[in-house]
C-alpha cells in the first residue's frame, strides 16, 4: 500500500500521453523506479534548496518536480494537452502546481528567449531536464540554452540514452571537465555542472571531439562522411 501521495503516484503513474490521437495512452518514458531514484538523488544533491527547474518535454517528470516543492517549474513541450492532465492529477493528489509555467512550443524556438529572460531576471536554474526532442540538433540546442541558465552546482538530467543522438551527446558531455556524473540509471543520467560558465570553449577544449578528430585524421580519408 502506498504510504504517501508520492508512493501513490509511483504505484499508479497517470497516463498523461497519447501520441495516436487518443487510441492508446501511456505514462511516458519514466517508470516508477526511475522516478523514485531521480527524486531521491536530486533531493540529496540539493540539500534543502527549493529548486528552480526547467524541462523540455512535459509529463510525469513535471509531476515529480512539483512533488519536490519547487520554487518554479518551467516546462516546455509541443504537447498542449499534457498541461491540463498534469494539473488535473496534481489537484486530485493535493500537489501544488501554481509555480508551474507551461510553454507550448518546440524547445528550439522557445529556449533562446527563455534563456535570455532568465538572465534578465537574474534567475538561475538548479535543475534542467532534457527530455523533449531526441534528434539532432534539438538535443544540442536544448543543452546549449538550458546550460546557459544552469547555475554552478546545478543538475542536468539527460534521458533516453538508448537513442543514438542522446547517447553521443552523453559521451561528449561525460568527457567534459565541467560536468560530473552523479547518477547513472543507464537510460537516464544526472550530471552536476561543476564550473560556472554559459558557453563552452571551442572543440579543442572538448576531449571527446579531440579524440574523435584524431581518429579521423589517422583514417584513410579524413574527409569521408559516408556519402
Ligand atoms: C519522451 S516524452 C517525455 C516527456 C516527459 N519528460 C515525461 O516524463 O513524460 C517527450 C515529449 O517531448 C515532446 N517533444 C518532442 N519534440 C519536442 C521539442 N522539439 N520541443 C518540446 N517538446 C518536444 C514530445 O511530444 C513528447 O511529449
Amino acid at each position: 500500500m502506498p504510504t504517501d501521495a508520492y508512493d501513490a503516484f509511483l504505484a499508479d503513474l497517470p497516463k498523461v500521453h497519447t501520441w495516436d490521437g487518443g487510441k492508446t495512452w501511456n505514462a511516458g518514458g519514466f517508470g516508477a523506479n526511475a522516478l523514485a531514484a531521480l527524486r531521491k538523488s536530486l533531493e540529496a544533491e540539493l540539500a534543502g534548496v527549493r529548486p528552480v527547474i526547467a524541462e523540455t518535454g512535459a509529463g510525469n517528470s513535471t509531476i515529480m518536480f512539483l512533488f519536490m516543492k519547487p520554487k518554479h517549474v518551467y516546462s516546455i513541450s509541443v504537447d498542449a494537452d499534457v498541461y491540463p492532465r498534469v494539473v488535473e492529477y496534481c489537484e486530485k493528489a493535493g500537489v501544488a502546481h501554481d509555480m508551474l509555467e507551461y510553454t507550448v512550443g518546440r524547445s528550439e524556438a522557445v529556449l533562446p528567449e527563455f534563456a535570455a529572460g532568465l538572465r534578465a531576471k537574474n534567475v538561475q536554474l538548479d535543475i534542467a531536464l532534457m527530455d523533449g526532442g531526441h534528434g539532432w540538433p534539438t538535443v544540442f540546442v536544448d543543452f546549449c540554452y538550458l546550460n546557459a541558465g544552469l547555475r554552478k552546482g546545478g543538475l542536468l538530467i539527460v534521458d533516453d540514452l538508448q537513442i543514438y543522438a542522446v547517447n553521443e551527446f552523453a559521451r561528449w558531455l561525460a568527457r567534459l571537465p565541467q560536468f560530473e556524473l552523479v547518477l547513472n540509471l543507464k537510460k537516464v543520467l544526472i550530471f552536476r555542472k561543476s564550473w560556472a560558465f554559459d558557453y563552452l570553449s571551442d572543440f579543442g577544449a572538448q576531449p571527446y571531439i579531440v579524440e574523435r578528430t584524431k581518429a579521423r585524421q589517422t583514417s584513410a580519408d579524413p574527409y569521408d562522411f559516408g556519402e
